[in-house]
């Protein structure tokens, strides 16, 4: 079945798959945006870097000794960044033998890789720019790949894509050069505080152990870049208790690696 976007109203809450659907697959790997897509969700987050000889990947750590086997295949590399392997290297690495056997010879996937098969898939992506300070440009060099996989149409924008960062300048970045982008801010600021960021970013992405009714309300009652309210998404939320809770706090998006636990938690809520 084609994966609903949910963003368009018809959903109330966004259930939106971290990493891809990371409780039951690698996380960032195409074999995680897949199980997304077979559990029925839409809504996909990854995180972006970027490779020595410039080419932007999928994956979340600045390190590859995690998620992958370099150690084995580099073992004098240490200490093993994503930026000083180059994209032919860190494609020969197994991304999913760490997480179980039945996924080795999974990939780390390019952004073009992943782009591809998120389209094919029918499936929406919260994109994060993942330590921006380490890779001057990424910003301008993933919208430059998103625009031409096709990802900065009108339909895309509308309800395919939001970019977001822990890092403001970031995410100032990103709406200065394309102002129609959805954005979002990684974090809560204090609510005095919140004005700015309205300026650039249509939501606040926050922690879920700091979000309350009182916060969630506070944004809400703000105007984003394209004068609409606010709003928030809860991360990482892996339990239905916490699920429920920040349900009842009014989120509208919550980013997880359970989306099945959640949706049925809010579901019966
Ligand atoms: O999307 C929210 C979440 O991904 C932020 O934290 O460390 O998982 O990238 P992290
Ligand atoms: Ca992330």
């Amino acid at each position: 079945p084609t994966p609903h976007a949910g963003a368009d109203g018809s959903d109330r809450l966004v259930v939106v798959a971290h990493r891809g659907a990371s409780g039951y697959a690698p996380e960032n790997t195409l074999a995680a945006i897949d199980r997304a897509a077979a559990m029925g969700f839409g809504w996909v987050e990854n995180d972006v870097q970027r490779t020595k000889d410039g080419r932007l990947v999928v994956i979340h750590d600045a390190t590859l000794d995690r998620t992958t086997d370099v150690k084995k295949l580099f073992p004098h590399r240490a200490p093993w960044r994503v930026k000083d392997f180059t994209a032919k290297e860190i494609a020969r690495l197994d991304a999913g033998s760490w997480y179980d056997h039945r996924y080795a010879g999974v990939r780390v996937p390019t952004l073009k890789q992943y782009m591809e098969r998120l389209s094919h898939n029918h499936q929406s992506l919260i994109l994060e720019i993942k330590n921006p300070e380490l890779y001057p440009g990424i910003e301008r060099q993933t919208l430059a790949l998103l625009d031409k996989e096709g990802w900065l149409d009108s339909g895309h924008l509308r309800n395919r894509l939001i970019v977001q960062s822990f890092s403001a300048a970031s995410v100032r970045t990103v709406h200065d050069l394309r102002p129609a982008i959805s954005t979002a801010y990684l974090g809560t600021p204090p609510v005095s505080e919140l004005q700015a960021y309205s300026r650039f970013a249509d939501q606040i992405n926050g922690e879920y152990t700091k979000l309350s009714l009182g916060y969630v309300s506070a944004v809400h009652a703000l105007k984003g870049p394209h004068d609409k309210p606010m709003r928030v998404f809860a991360w990482t939320v892996n339990k239905a208790d916490e699920a429920r809770r920040v349900d009842d706090f009014g989120v509208d998006g919550v980013i997880t690696n359970v989306p099945d636990v959640v949706r049925r938690a809010v579901t019966a809520n």
